[in-house]
């Protein structure tokens, strides 16, 4: 399965933007250029994400999570956390989501 996410015209080279995806919303963004994406949820208790200064920063009770990891940083997600990574490949000037590919 292969779901378009954004064409990377569209992806901006610092910060983040949120796409729709599958009635919820991701971040997508680079990494050195690279093209990445990551749900727009908290892993402590699933708080929407703002990107700001290479870290994405929950606004419910503060956890702040790598941008180029996902790892947490700082906050009251649970020691280890990690934002969800969704994978990805580029095709046609667009990022896709893929699943199931073998
Ligand atoms: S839900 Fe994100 S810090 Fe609590």
């Amino acid at each position: 399965m292969r779901v378009q996410l954004i064409a990377l015209s569209d992806l901006p080279a610092e910060g983040s933007t949120i796409v729709p995806f599958f009635g919820k919303e991701i971040h997508v963004y680079r990494v050195d250029g690279v093209p990445r994406a990551v749900a727009n949820v908290c892993m402590h208790l699933g708080g929407p994400l703002e990107c700001r200064d290479g870290e994405f920063v929950c606004p419910w009770h503060g956890a702040r999570f790598d941008m180029r990891s996902g790892h947490k940083i700082d906050g009251p997600a649970p020691q280890g956390a990690r934002l969800m990574r969704l994978p990805t490949v580029i095709e046609n000037d667009a990022l896709f989501y893929v699943w199931g590919e073998a």
